[in-house]
């Protein structure tokens, strides 16, 4: 069986992400990582903060911080996000870490060796106060196409457009805010990404079974035609433009674009995990080492996908050296905040930290996966937040746990019951199971998460359905030991459930195997069919009552984080 690299796109340092970045990405591929890890593939999942860039200055500066300190700062309060959110990341690295450093610099050697990369003179805005260039969001001005006032060098905010810094109308340098700015000339390095233009084509065209949202927007660029872009920036923080050690002439003052170096940190990140281990990471990236039997995914939110199918494969695949590349992109559409965005600043939706002070992380886990965008944006209200949970986890899932456990102990005892055989209902429930899992196990291997949330909601509805049907509460008033029997089968539900539910809910499943002094890592191993996943318990183990699993979310607070989080 292959291995499996599983990268999540890397979030930016600048501050902790929102509901909308962690199901566009982490949180889905933390869902596929915890399922392969539970059939028994070798899983390394790996993600890291994107760190370079004018994002990451801007934001060190208006947080009175160095940019190293931010960064380390930032660094840190997402690490520990994330583990709250269950992101089973092996790793959790930093793109300004000095494996991406060297690797990095690397690439650009090899390419420019391969014809790749030549330098090209710019025209570029120079601020005479800051005695500097000002790359992209450092330029601040006039929209040309909706005249905004406050548009930045690279986008408009307004029109959402995007621009290069010189078409701004009234230029300002965002830093000290002075006017006296002027257009000069400039080198930069340019990859020359049109020369690839068939090679990746062809790349492209021999990965049939990408998702369509990712094949469609790979062929949009392609159509296009791929154009050489400038892969360096007039900024302090980042990876310098040298070469085995030697600063190149000209570029003093210049380092790689962040968008140059962001993905090759996932080869990094593979290194600083290697370096943490004592592991060898070459076996995961380099097919002459290895790799040729690594399945690699990637997964991301749709505006990263022209990087990751086009200018990343540029990058790998130019260098003309054996390495790994993606097999799966798996990309997802925007989750809005009550059909707007997501903003900081204007305080509107909720982030990663603010979610687990209100709720725990399965929650917002279950809720995320079952609505995933993923067929087309979705919108995220509390409203179907509180109604999702409430139905699905509180009175379906957690109901279940607590009405069979609540009624084995009243009868008979904190043990499972021996007595009894399966019948009909039981066989029943096995076939509707056995049809159930399967799907549920293709959906999640294709990473239809909608799909694959669906069944599962079916399958704890299944469980529902046969304590309704099997009835033990009435017949053991007549035949105890087929009430027996229907309980055992219950309770061994409860296993089956947690197990097919960890990938999603882990912290829940978690508990669920503790009502059983069950050991989750021994208990979650995939099931291979549920006649033999409900016979794990024969009678006599046994168990503990657990507390409610789920709280029900009242209209009160609702109400209550509608004004918290600005909804509309
Ligand atoms: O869009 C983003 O959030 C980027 N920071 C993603 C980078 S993915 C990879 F290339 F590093
Ligand atoms: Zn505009």
């Amino acid at each position: 069986m292959s291995r499996i690299l599983i990268t999540s796109a890397l979030p930016y340092i600048n501050g902790i992400k929102h509901l909308g970045n962690l199901v566009g990405s982490m949180l889905p591929a933390d869902v596929y990582a915890r399922f392969q890890r539970q059939r028994g593939r070798e899983v390394l999942f790996l993600c890291a903060t994107d760190e370079h860039g004018t994002p990451a200055e801007l934001a060190a500066r208006a947080a009175g911080q160095t940019v190293r300190d931010y960064c380390k700062e930032q660094h840190d309060i997402q690490a520990r996000a994330g583990e709250a959110f269950g992101l089973s990341f092996d790793h959790f690295g930093r793109s300004s870490n000095p494996p991406n450093h060297r690797l990095t610099q690397h690439f650009a050697a090899v390419l420019e060796d391969n014809g790749l990369i030549e330098e090209r003179v710019d025209e570029q805005i120079y601020s005479v106060e800051d005695q500097r260039y000002l790359p992209d969001r450092y330029v601040e001005g006039t929209c040309p196409h909706c005249d905004y006032e406050k548009a930045r060098g690279d986008q408009c905010d307004n029109c959402g457009r995007l621009l290069d810094p010189i078409e701004l109308k009234d230029p300002y340098s965002a830093i000290s805010g002075s006017k006296n700015v002027e257009v000069r000339q400039t080198r930069h390095l340019y990859l020359l990404q049109s020369k690839m233009q068939d090679r990746i084509a062809q790349w492209v065209n021999s990965k049939p079974n990408w998702p369509h949202l990712t094949k469609s927007i790979a062929q949009k660029w392609l159509k296009e035609g791929l154009r050489d872009r400038s892969i360096t920036r007039d900024l302090q923080w980042g990876i310098s433009v040298e070469r085995e050690g030697e600063k190149r002439p000209g570029f003093e003052n210049k380092v790689f674009y962040v968008w140059f170096d962001a993905p090759i940190e996932y080869i990094g990140a593979t290194e600083e995990w290697a370096i943490a281990h004592n592991e060898n990471w070459e076996r995961w990236w380099r097919t002459d080492k290895g790799a040729d039997d690594v399945s690699y995914v990637e997964v991301m939110g749709k505006d990263n996908v022209a990087f990751h199918a086009v200018s990343f494969p540029c990058t790998i695949l130019g260098s003309e050296e054996p390495w790994k590349t993606v097999d799966t992109l798996k990309s997802l559409n925007w989750l809005t905040w009550y059909g707007g965005k997501f903003s900081t600043s204007e305080n509107r939706g909720i982030f990663m930290d603010q979610a687990l002070e209100i709720l725990p992380a399965d929650y917002w886990r279950w809720h995320l996966m079952a609505n995933a965008p993923e067929s087309d944006d979705a919108s995220f209200t509390l409203e179907h937040f509180a109604s999702v949970v409430n139905k699905d986890l509180a009175d379906v899932l957690g109901n279940f746990v607590n009405r069979i456990t609540r009624f084995c102990n009243a009868r008979f005892g904190l043990a499972v019951p021996s007595a009894g055989v399966y019948g009909d209902a039981e066989n029943d429930l096995i076939a509707e199971l056995d049809k159930r899992i399967n799907a549920y196990t293709s959906y999640l291997e294709e990473m239809e998460f909608r799909k694959a949330f669906v069944e599962l909601r079916a399958i704890w509805v299944a469980g529902n359905e046969y304590l309704q049907i099997a009835a033990p509460w009435v017949a053991i008033k007549t035949d105890e030991d087929k009430a027996a029997a229907s309980v055992r089968c219950a309770l061994n539900l409860i296993v089956l459930f947690a197990v097919l539910s960890r990938p999603v809910i882990p912290f829940t499943a978690d508990k669920m195997f503790a009502i059983f002094s069950l050991d989750p890592e021994g208990a979650s191993r995939w099931p291979s069919d549920a006649s033999e996943a409900l016979s794990l318990f024969k009678g006599g183990e046994k168990f503990t009552l657990p507390d409610l699993l789920f709280s029900k979310i009242e209209d009160e607070q609702v109400d209550e984080w509608r004004q918290k989080f600005g909804a509309e």
